[in-house]
């Protein structure tokens, strides 16, 4: 029986709840502790799974080699990048594409413009077509690969949807120490979630010298 991939979903919130600081997305509220776990996590993953909106805002690169470590000294290939869009809305000349070791994986629907996906395809990627981008869908594709540890890398679209489906298995959340205020949206957005709201359970923290607390929660 397949089962269906284990998803870990990775975000950065501000200490009021806001997922974008300034004109730089995540990256405005980031810390060296928090890009260090990001690292960590993105070595031991099979998949990134990633919304377009954030590959868009944050102009996302494309996949580089591991680097050896004196734990990992010859390190196997780097996870791909999965992107999820319905409008196949990507740029064909984004370093996502143009600067990567593997082609991404690019997860759409025959509802994007056959223009865009085979400018895309032409440009490397691995575009799939899904009859919709529902999570099971998305997450049934990448089980059918093989791509059985997903890191959800956002944004609050995607999260959302997968909490909505209650497909989020592990969170890990960085508590940025930074106040924010605005119109910020939070780290998941869309959907309403099923009643009771999901548990999870602390199963670490660790809180760095500059404030940061990187929270590991899992499902109850
Ligand atoms: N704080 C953090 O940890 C963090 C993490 C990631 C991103 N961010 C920030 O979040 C912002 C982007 O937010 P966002 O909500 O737009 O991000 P997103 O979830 O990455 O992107 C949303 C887009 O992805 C596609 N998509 C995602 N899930 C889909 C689904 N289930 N069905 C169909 N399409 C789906 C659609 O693309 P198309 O429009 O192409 O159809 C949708 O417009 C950026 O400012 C980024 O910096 C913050």
């Amino acid at each position: 029986m397949q089962t269906s991939p284990r998803v870990t979903a990775v975000m950065v919130s501000s200490l009021d709840g806001a997922v974008v600081a300034g004109g730089a997305g995540s990256r405005g509220l980031s810390t060296p502790a928090d890009r260090t776990l990001f690292r960590a996590l993105r070595r031991s993953a099979g998949v990134v799974l990633v919304g377009a909106g954030t590959v868009r805002d944050e102009d996302y690169r494309g996949v580089r080699p591991r680097r050896p470590t004196p734990d990992d000294p010859e390190p196997g290939p780097p996870p791909p990048l999965a992107v999820v869009t319905g409008s196949a809305d990507l740029d064909p000349g984004a370093a996502l594409l143009t600067d990567t070791v593997t082609p991404p994986i690019v997860l759409t629907t025959g509802a994007a413009p056959a223009r865009r996906r085979e400018a895309l395809q032409a440009a490397g990627a691995d575009v799939v077509v899904l009859p919709d981008l529902a999570p099971a869908t998305l997450l049934g594709e990448l089980g059918r690969r093989g791509l059985h540890d997903v890191l959800c890398e956002g944004g609050p679209t995607l999260l959302g949807a997968l909490v909505a489906a209650d497909a989020v298995d592990e969170l890990r959340l960085t508590l940025a120490p930074v106040l924010v205020g605005g119109p910020a949206g939070r780290i998941a957005a869309g959907p309403v979630a099923a009643e009771p709201p999901r548990g999870m359970r602390l199963a670490g923290h660790t809180a760095d010298d500059d404030g940061t607390l990187l929270l590991h929660y899992v499902r109850a």
